[in-house]
Order: structure tokens, then C-alpha cells, then sequence
């Protein structure tokens, strides 16, 4: 079975609601001819409701950018994956570096999400990914290993379209520094080996995993024609439309 690309675009904390209807309009146009790959946006959630009216006949997948394990209740700041299916989310991407990094999300506390979004049949992106220090010590590998065996700890995946990983290096985050497409594949390659340890192979084999980290339209082409590369989480370029579609209808 060949992996179906997935490209998916994290608006973060950008854009009011206008502007989101009108990027997601442009974001359907852009996916019209994209019959062989699909197409994520993660807007903010108080986007989400206009993007999903826009969005409504067409193929492009809505996901929220975090959510809580539980349904409801005292929770105060969070969103619940009932809430997010509600507003017409399939996917939700987890464990984000800005999540790590900025409000202290441990591995644990990522699980714990990732549980809950699964068992309402939420599909989460999780994402991993080391630091520069990290990198510069020699750790990445190991951090990656923890991140996910920890990230997917009590995981049953029976489906692998249920679960994708995302590889993005922090420092590769919003600095326009990409991580070379031979390191993001070996990257990529020991994250697969990874998981054909923990879940079963065939599982594995067939899990997406996405690069994240500074992709435009100039070095998209070439990630994407790695192995083991099976898609992309884009940050700012995804926030405007016409590099979007180019990233897209990567070749
Ligand atoms: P970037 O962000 O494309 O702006 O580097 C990627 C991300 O944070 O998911």
C-alpha cells in the first residue's frame, strides 16, 4: 500500500476570521486538481466554524492545533476533542514544538491528549523533534526514541491512516534553516524503525510521517522525493495562499 501524501498547513495564532475564509477559499481552489494527495489546514479554533462552512464541499481536512483528553469540564483554556469534532475537525496536531517549548508539554501530557483525541477517532499528528542544543550534543536520536515511545505509550494502532508523525526540528522552526533532505530522511528512516518496534510492522510501514520545519515552495520537491518523507507540516508558508499552492501541487 503506497503511502497517500499529506500536506498540512498550521495557521498558529494568525488571522481573524476574514482573513481565514479567505485563504481557506483559496486552499479549496488550490486542491481542486489534488485528487492524489490531501490537503490539512489547522486554523485557530475561532476560525474554525467559517473554515469549515468554506470548506464544506470540498476535500480539505480541518484540525484543530491542541486538544484536552476529556470531553468536558474543568479544563479552563483547553478544547475538547468532542468540541473540535463538533466544529468539524477529523485531525489534530499534538505535541507541537511551540507546546513543548513555550507551555512546558511534557511527553506525558501529550500522551495523555493523544489518547483521548484517538478514542474519539480523532486522527493526531504528533510531533517530535529536537533542539539545537540536542543536535549539537549528538542526542537527536535518542530524544526522538523518547518522544515517541513516551508520545505513543498505550497506543493500539490497527488503522496506520490513524496516526502520522511529524518530524520537525526545532531548529528548523520558523528560521528558514531546513533541515537537508539526506537528514530529514534518516531522520525520517530511524522514526520508521521506531515505530516497527513498538507497533506492528506492517503498521508501521505504512504510518505517514511529515517534515515540518522552514518548507516553501523552493524545497519542497525535493523532501518530498524522499522514502520516507510522506508529507508536510507547514508553518508560514502555509499562510499564504500562493506559496501554499505551490507546496500543494508539489511535483
Ligand atoms: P514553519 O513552521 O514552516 O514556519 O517553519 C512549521 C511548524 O511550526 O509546524
Amino acid at each position: 500500500m503506497a503511502r497517500r501524501p499529506l500536506i498540512a498547513g498550521n495557521w498558529k495564532m494568525h488571522l481573524n476570521i476574514q482573513e481565514a475564509q479567505q485563504l481557506a477559499q483559496n486552499v479549496v481552489k488550490s486542491t481542486i486538481q489534488a485528487n492524489d494527495r490531501d490537503v490539512m489546514i489547522a486554523p485557530p479554533f475561532t476560525s474554525l466554524s467559517i473554515v469549515a462552512e468554506t470548506t464544506k464541499n470540498s476535500s480539505v481536512i480541518l484540525a484543530g492545533q491542541n486538544c484536552c483528553w476529556a470531553d468536558k469540564g474543568a479544563f479552563t483554556g483547553e478544547i475538547s476533542p468532542l468540541m473540535l469534532k463538533e466544529s468539524g475537525c477529523s485531525m489534530v496536531i499534538l505535541g507541537h514544538s511551540e507546546r513543548r517549548h513555550i507551555y512546558g508539554e511534557s511527553n506525558s501530557i501529550i500522551n495523555k491528549r493523544l489518547l483521548g483525541a484517538m478514542q474519539l477517532s480523532l486522527d493526531p499528528i504528533l510531533c517530535i523533534g529536537e533542539t539545537l542544543q540536542e543536535k549539537e550534543s549528538g542526542q537527536t536520536m535518542d530524544v526522538l526514541e523518547l518522544q515517541i515511545r513516551e508520545g505513543l505509550r498505550d497506543v493500539k494502532v490497527t488503522e496506520p491512516a490513524k496516526l502520522i508523525i511529524a518530524y520537525e526540528p526545532v531548529w528548523a522552526i520558523g528560521t528558514g534553516k531546513t533541515a537537508s533532505k539526506e537528514q530529514a530522511q534518516d531522520a525520517h528512516a530511524f522514526i520508521r524503525g521506531i515505530l516497527g518496534k513498538i507497533l506492528e510492522k506492517n503498521v508501521a510501514s505504512n504510518i505517514r510521517i511529515l517534515y515540518g520545519g522552514s518548507v516553501n515552495p523552493e524545497n519542497v520537491d525535493s523532501l518530498m522525493a524522499q522514502l520516507d518523507i510522506d508529507g508536510a507540516l507547514v508553518g508560514g508558508a502555509a499562510l499564504k495562499a500562493e506559496m501554499f499552492d505551490r507546496i500543494i501541487n508539489f511535483i
